[in-house]
Parts: C-alpha cells; structure tokens; sequence
C-alpha cells in the first residue's frame, strides 16, 4: 500500500508516529515560512504542513505543488497549536509536519475549483465529471447511494427474496413510454427495445415458481426528461407469489423503515398512511401530494351557489367545481402582487383566479355578491383567519384539482412552508383506465398486467363494444389493485397486484384496442406462459434515483447519478450519443435519413 491509512482517519493514537497518506492538494496557504496544505481523499481532509525547519527540500519543492496535484507525504503527526484547531474537521486537533513528499502526478488548470460551493454551469459540471464527483457532496451522495442498495439488499434477502437478473436486449414493454431500440446485425431488419422495466420476466419468474424476486436494475425510457427523469435509471424491482397488496405493502414497508434507519438513522413511523387516489386529488389536487405541510383544497360549491356571482353560478351550471384554498397571511399582498398571482395561476390553465381578503371583515372586488354569512362559513372551511385570503378556482373537476394543487405548492413556497423530513403515503383505489383524449380509447392507468378489483371483474368482462368508445362508459369506474408510494411530493414506486388469468389478460388488450395480431406480436409470449399454471402474484417497482435523491437532500437526479445525462440526454464527459462508422450501419443493414 502507497499510505498506512486514509486522510480522516488520522487521531489522538497516532500523535507523534510518522504516517504515510495520498491524497490530493486541496487547499494551501502560505505562513511566515510554513507551508500548510489541506490533503484530501475520500475520507476527508488532513492538514499537512512544509517547514524549512524539517526539510529544506521537501519545504522547496512544496511550492510546485497546485490544485489537485496527487502525492504522497511521510511526516510525523502533532497536535496543533493552541487557538489553531479547526473544529469543522475530523482531524481538526491534528496535523503532520512532512518529512518526504513525492508528486506522484500534476493536474492542468481546473475549470472550476472543487471547493467552489456556488452554482457551478452544469455542462462544465458534467463534461468534468471526474472534478465534479471529487467535491465532498457528491461523495458524500454517492456513499448515501452504495449504503443504501447495500441495506434494500440484506434486508430483501433476509426476507427471502433473490435477485434475479432479466435481459436488456429484450422487446417492448408496455410502461408508456418510448423505446430505445438496438438492431439486430444477426437478424437484418430487427430490432431489440432496452427494457422500461423488467415487468414481464418478473411475472414470468413467478409462473416459475421463484415465489419472491428482486432485482437492482436498470431501465430505458426515451421520454422527455426533467429534475426527476433520466433516460436510463435503476429501480428496486421487486415480485411476489400467493400475495395480497397488503402484503407487498408491508414489505416495501418494512424495508423503508430499514433502509432509512441503516442510513440515515431515521425512523419511518409504519404503517404508513394510505390516501385512495380520489381523496388525494381532491384534497392536494395530485396524485403525488407533498403532506410535509398541512394545507388542503376545499370544495365550496354548495356554498358557493347561493351567491350571485355570474362566474361561479354559469361554472356549475356547466357541471364545473368551485373549489377553494387558503392563501395564508396573504392579506397583506399589493394589488401589484396579486395581479402577479392570478398571471401565474393562468399560466397552470386556469380562467381566472378569484379571492377574497379576510381582513377587518373580508375585502375583494366581488364581495358584493356573497352574504357576509356565506363569506364566514367559505372561510370556516378552508379555515382562513384574519390575515388570510380565500382563493377560488371555478372549472371543470379535473382541471379545478390540477391548478389548486400546483397552486397549493406555489403558496407553501411564497409563504416558506416549513418542508423538512420525510412523509410518505400510499395511494390506492386508482381507477383501471384512463380516457385517453387524443387517441380517443382507453389506456391503462399503470400498465396492462395490472388486476382490476374483484368485484369489478364483472363490468369488464361483460363489457359491450360500445363502451371501449365512450369515455363516460362504466369501464372508467374500474378500480384497480394497484398502489403508488409517495415521498415528499414525487411519486417513489408504484405496483399492483397482477392478472394471473390468461382469459382476463385477453379482454385487457381487447378494451384497450389492441388489434389481436399485435397483441400476438408483442405480448404472445406472455399470454401463453400464463396458462401453465400461474400463482396469484403482485409487486412493485421503486425508483432508486429517486428514493436516493430524497434521502440526500439533492435537487436532481443527476446529483445521484454518477454520470447522468442532460435535458438533451446528452453525455458531456463522453459525448454520447454520436455517429456511427458507414461500416457499422451497414453490417446492420441500415440507412440513415437525416
Ligand atoms: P413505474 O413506471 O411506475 O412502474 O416505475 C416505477 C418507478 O420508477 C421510477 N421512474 C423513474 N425514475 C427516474 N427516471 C425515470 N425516467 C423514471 N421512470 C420511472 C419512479 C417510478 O415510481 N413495472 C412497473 C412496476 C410494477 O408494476 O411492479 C413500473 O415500472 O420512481
Ligand atoms: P371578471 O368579471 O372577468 O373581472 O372576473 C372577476 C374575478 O373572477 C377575477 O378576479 C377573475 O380572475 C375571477 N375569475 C374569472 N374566471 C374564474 C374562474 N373560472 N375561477 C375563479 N375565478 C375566476
């Protein structure tokens, strides 16, 4: 070994013991004569200082030494001067005094300081990703990362789980996003998809009877990309036989509690609560809701009706919500600052944006058309007090939830909501299918393998033609045995319980307007393993990114990512994508057009 230990594991044992440590030059400040430098390396830092006194040499040739330079010190640790500790650092009472120093290699420039703690461009962040990932943070996120795939590992273990690995060169699966295709140089004109989850082969193992898999794997999802979504990212996958939800439920459960209790020492209060998917957008218009701070979406449309305001009352008459919230301690906002409000509000979709001060009574352009009992009982609802203002969204249901629930957000920002720690919920009860506008058929709300509830498997297997054409028919009240997990505000997971009937697999793919050929074609396979004897099975999938991204407090994914892709799902550190040799392309018989 080129050291006797690492950089931070320097202590009151080794006062006075000459040391070998590597690392690399960090910080360095010259003194009267002495030349004292911070030496860094995965653990953290030790001070080491250069005197003429030691060695003349040694002292001479630390003045070559920059930024990022690797060497190797032999020196004598001592305890620092009084007054002189660095309270801040592991090593902080210590420091060694350097007899030998050997520049073991140089580093050019650097286009921007490790230490540099403010925004640094991100591109040069990631064409330097080898800099990037040297600054404590990222080291900090990464070992957050290592610990905590190490913890979901022993714990899925211990419960009997194993993993499994399932291909990546593989088909089409149906996670509803694009595929990133591979051709096939064996089989001109073919082509392999990267899986968006190993969704399929994990059902399939279950046919086979492995009873409960895991796997820490990666998947491909060519979508458009933002804070939360990268391209390629690894989820917690996992499966299990001769289950109900409420069994995968306790066990993503039980392996949160332990994974934040390993890593961060911090204990999840189970079982943790559960919200259907109905209530959760009614009340935090979303189906991610962030329950870090306590703020709901009223519906005051019974209230409100027995007012005369022409916007509200033509609203409802139309079938729409008038829906409300508490903008809190708005009261004091300028006329300036809520025509701000409302631009904001309009520019999530909404028509306008009405409110009402509650202040020494309630003050607003159109509280000539409430009582000032009807303005009471709106504010007892939402619970405003003095101080606070009434926000009313009017529209269709759908719509009033979106822009309240983002609004709810925008006002838990402008008024510094207290956000800190973690608060999970599940969602349930999700309904089968969703109406798909554009294409004008149903679509699967999770994905097509996803069990409907028992007692709804009579409207969908008698369901007429028709109904597949009729966004208002009764498959839109089809609940589904599925189940997402929410951290803070981003959906974490989601799951359900799966269809083990090959009959029912079947009339899934007829409602959702799959011609027969092609559900053949894609998903023929699958079908006919179901009916070689399938067990009852259900799971789930966890974004570990994510989960990691939370649990280090990062704001992106690509601060969890060792080497992320942008917006563009470009590489800077290795310029991919690029193009590709004529040779290439053609021993895969393909032609560009571009
Ligand atoms: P789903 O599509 O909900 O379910 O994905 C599960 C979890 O994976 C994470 N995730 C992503 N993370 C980063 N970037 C992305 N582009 C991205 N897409 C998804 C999320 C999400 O909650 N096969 C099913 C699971 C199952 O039914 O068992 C599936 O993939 O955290
Ligand atoms: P107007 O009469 O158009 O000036 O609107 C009166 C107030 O009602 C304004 O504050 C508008 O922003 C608000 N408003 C208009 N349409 C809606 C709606 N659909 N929901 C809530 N408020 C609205």
């Amino acid at each position: 070994m080129l050291r006797d230990k690492f950089c931070a594991e320097v202590n009151e044992d080794d006062l006075g013991k000459d040391l070998k440590l590597c690392g690399w030059v960090f910080r360095r400040r010259d003194h009267g004569g002495l030349i004292f430098i911070d030496l860094r390396d995965r653990s953290g830092i030790m001070q080491i200082v250069f005197s003429p006194e030691i060695s003349l040499e040694t002292h001479e040739k630390a003045h070559e030494l920059r930024s990022e330079y690797v060497i190797s010190v032999v020196g004598t640790v001592r305890r620092r001067p009084e007054g002189t500790e660095n309270p801040e650092l592991k090593t902080g009472n210590f420091e060694l005094y350097v007899k030998e120093l050997k520049i073991l290699s140089q580093a050019k420039p650097l286009p921007f300081q490790i230490e540099e703690t403010e925004q640094i461009n991100e591109l040069l962040r990631l064409k330097y990703r080898y800099l990037d990932l040297r600054r404590p943070q990222m080291q900090k996120n990464f070992l957050i990362r290592h610990r905590t795939t190490l913890a979901i590992r022993n714990y899925l273990n211990d419960k009997g789980f194993i993993e499994i690995e399932t291909p990546m060169l593989t088909k089409s699966t149906p996670e509803g996003a694009r595929d990133f295709l591979v051709p096939s140089r064996l089989n001109p004109g073919t082509f392999y998809a990267l899986p968006q989850s190993p969704q399929l082969f994990k059902q399939i193992l279950m046919i086979s009877g492995f009873d409960r898999y895991f796997q820490i794997v990666r998947c491909f999802r060519d979508e458009d990309l933002r804070a939360d979504r990268q391209p390629e990212f690894t989820q917690i996958d996992m499966e299990m036989s001769f289950v109900e939800m409420e069994d995968i439920i306790a066990t993503v459960e039980g392996m949160l509690l332990y994974c934040f209790r390993e890593v961060l020492d911090w204990e999840i209060k189970i079982p943790i609560k559960k919200l259907t998917y109905d209530e959760a957008l009614n009340r935090y218009g979303t189906d991610k809701p962030d329950l870090r701070f306590n703020l709901e979406i009223e519906d005051v449309t019974e209230l409100v009706k027995h007012s005369e305001f022409k916007i509200f009352l033509d609203t409802i008459e139309k079938g729409g919500v008038i829906k409300a919230i508490k903008g809190i301690g708005f009261a004091s906002l300028t006329r300036g600052e809520i025509d701000k409000l409302v631009q904001k509000v309009q520019n999530f979709g909404a028509k306008g944006l009405a409110w009402i001060k509650v202040k020494n009574g309630f003050e607003s352009p159109i509280v000539k058309f409430f009582s000032k009992e009807l303005l009471r009982e709106i504010a007892d609802k939402i619970k405003a007090e003095e101080g606070d203002m009434i926000l009313f969204i009017g529209d269709e249901p759908k719509k009033a939830n979106e822009i309240l629930g983002r609004l709810r957000l925008e006002i838990a920002e402008m008024t510094k909501l207290k956000r800190e720690g973690f608060q999970f919920v599940w969602l349930t009860d999700f309904p089968l299918f969703e109406w798909d506008e554009d294409e004008k058929r149903f679509v699967s709300m999770h994905h097509p393998f996803t069990s409907p509830r028992e007692e709804d498997l009579e409207i969908l297997l008698n369901i007429s033609p028709e109904a597949l054409k009729n966004p208002k028919s009764a498959l839109k009240d089809i609940k589904a045995k599925a189940y997402d997990i929410v951290l803070n505000g981003y959906e974490l997971g989601g799951g359900s319980i799966r269809i083990h009937r090959a009959d029912i697999q079947e009339k899934i793919f007829k409602v959702l307007g799959l011609p027969e050929d092609e559900t053949k074609r894609r998903f023929g396979f699958f079908i006919e393993a179901l009916k070689y004897g399938t067990p009852p099975h259900g799971g789930i999938a966890l974004g570990l990114d994510r989960l990691v991204m939370l649990m280090t407090g990062a704001e992106s994914l690509r601060d969890v990512i060792a080497f992320p892709k942008t917006q563009k799902a470009y590489c800077p550190l290795s310029e991919a994508p690029s193009e590709v040799d004529l040779k290439q392309l053609k021993e895969l018989h393909i032609k560009l057009d571009v």
